[in-house]
C-alpha cells in the first residue's frame, strides 16, 4: 500500500513543517480575505477599547489554517495563548486548573472542541460567559457551589465538525467563522511562499502543478512541496522544475485533481460494491475498513467540492464526472438527466 498524503494522524516530521511554515501576523496568511478583514477590525476595535477580544469559533476541514489563525490573533493582540484540546481536558478539574492559571487577555486555544465531553462543557458555559468558574464543595447534604472569578480572557475554539458542538457552547462565541479551501491563486502564494522558506527554487509551473494538486489545502501543498524538493535534490540539482514537480507528484499517485488512492478507491467502492449509490456513510466506512469520522472530516469534503461525490438524504451518490474521472461509462440513470 502506498503512504497516504492525506492522513489524519499527523507525523512529526508534519507537524514540525507546520510549525515552521506557519505565518504569524495577519498580513502573512494567504487568502479566507473575508476573514481576515472581519477578524482584523474585530481586533482592532477591541485593542482600541482595551478590552480582550470576544471568544472565537473556527471551523473547516483539516489543514485549512485553523490553528494558525488562532495563533495570528494571539501575535496580534499580544497574548499569551495556552493550547489545549477537547480530549486532552478529561476532567473538570483540569479546565479549573487551566482557567485559574489565566491572567487578563490571555488566549485559550481548544482544538477538536467539538471532542469536550459534556460534563466539561457546562464548566465552560459559565467560565465564558461571566467569568466565572462554579465548583462544588463538600459531600451530600453539605455540598454547596462556590464561584470563582476568572479574569477577562478569550477562547478560541477550532473545530472540524461544526455540527457536534451542542447549540449552548455555538451560542456562547462572540464570533464565527468558516474556512474555506483555497481557490488556486492563494495556493499558488503559499507554495511559492513556503518554498522561500525552505530555501528551494521553484518555477512558475511547477507551482502551478502543485497547486492544482493540494487538494485546495495548504498542509497538503506544503507535504507536497518538502516532498517533491526531496525528488528534486535525489534525482536533479535540487531545483523543482515543472518536470521535478510533475514526477515526483507522479510517484506520490497524486492524480490530476489532486486525489490519491483512498480518495479513487471511495468513489470506485459507491461505483462498485453500491451500484453509484446512494450509500450511507456506515457502510460506505465498512466497505473501505475506515472510521465514519476520517471520512466525513478528512475525505469527503473535498470530493463534495469538487462535486465528483454528493450528499443525498439517502445517502452519499457518485456524481457522472466521478464515472468521467475514473475512466468509466457514465450509467444510463444520468443520461437521461442530461
Ligand atoms: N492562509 C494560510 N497562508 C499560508 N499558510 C497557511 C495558511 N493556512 C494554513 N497554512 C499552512 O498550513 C499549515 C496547516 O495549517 P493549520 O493551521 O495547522 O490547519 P488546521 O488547524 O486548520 O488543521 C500551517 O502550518 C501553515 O503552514
Ligand atoms: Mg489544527
Amino acid at each position: 500500500m502506498t503512504e497516504r498524503i492525506i492522513s489524519s494522524d499527523q507525523k512529526s516530521e508534519d507537524i514540525d513543517l507546520d510549525i515552521t511554515l506557519r505565518p504569524k501576523r495577519l498580513s502573512d496568511f494567504v487568502g479566507q480575505d473575508n476573514i481576515k478583514e472581519s477578524l482584523d477590525i474585530f481586533m482592532q476595535a477591541a485593542k482600541k477599547r482595551k478590552e480582550p477580544i470576544e471568544h472565537v469559533l473556527l471551523y473547516g476541514p483539516p489543514g485549512l489554517g485553523k490553528t494558525t489563525l488562532a495563533h495570528v490573533i494571539a501575535n496580534e493582540m499580544n497574548a499569551h495563548i495556552k493550547v489545549t484540546s477537547g480530549p486532552a481536558i478529561e476532567r473538570a478539574g483540569d479546565l479549573a486548573a487551566i482557567l485559574t492559571n489565566m491572567t487578563e487577555g490571555d488566549i485559550l486555544f481548544i482544538d477538536e472542541i467539538h471532542r469536550l465531553n459534556k460534563v466539561i462543557e457546562e464548566v465552560l458555559y459559565p467560565a465564558m460567559e461571566d467569568y466565572a468558574l462554579d465548583i462544588i464543595v463538600g459531600k451530600g447534604t453539605a455540598a454547596r457551589t462556590l464561584r470563582l472569578d476568572l479574569p477577562k480572557f478569550t477562547i478560541i475554539g477550532a473545530t472540524t465538525r461544526y455540527n457536534l458542538l451542542s447549540s449552548p457552547l455555538r451560542d456562547r462565541f462572540g464570533s464565527t467563522w468558516r474556512l474555506d479551501f483555497y481557490n488556486n491563486q492563494d495556493m499558488q502564494k503559499i507554495i511559492n511562499r513556503s518554498a522561500k522558506m525552505l530555501a528551494v527554487d521553484i518555477e512558475d509551473q511547477a507551482a502551478e502543478e502543485i497547486a492544482m494538486r493540494s487538494r485546495a489545502t495548504p498542509r497538503i501543498a506544503n507535504r507536497l512541496v518538502k516532498r517533491v524538493r526531496d525528488y528534486a535534490d535525489v534525482r536533479s540539482d535540487g531545483k523543482i522544475t515543472h518536470n521535478v514537480a510533475h514526477e515526483g507528484l507522479k510517484l506520490l499517485n497524486i492524480d490530476s485533481l489532486g486525489l490519491d488512492e483512498f480518495d479513487r478507491r471511495l468513489l470506485e467502492v459507491v461505483i462498485s460494491n453500491f451500484s453509484g449509490g446512494p450509500v450511507g456513510l456506515g457502510s460506505l466506512a465498512a466497505a473501505l475498513s475506515e472510521d465514519v469520522g476520517t471520512i466525513e472530516d478528512i475525505y469527503e469534503p473535498f470530493l463534495l467540492q469538487l462535486g465528483l461525490l454528493e450528499r443525498t438524504p439517502r445517502g452519499r451518490i457518485a456524481t457522472p464526472k466521478a464515472y468521467k474521472h475514473l475512466g468509466l461509462d457514465i450509467p444510463q440513470k444520468f443520461q437521461t438527466l442530461l
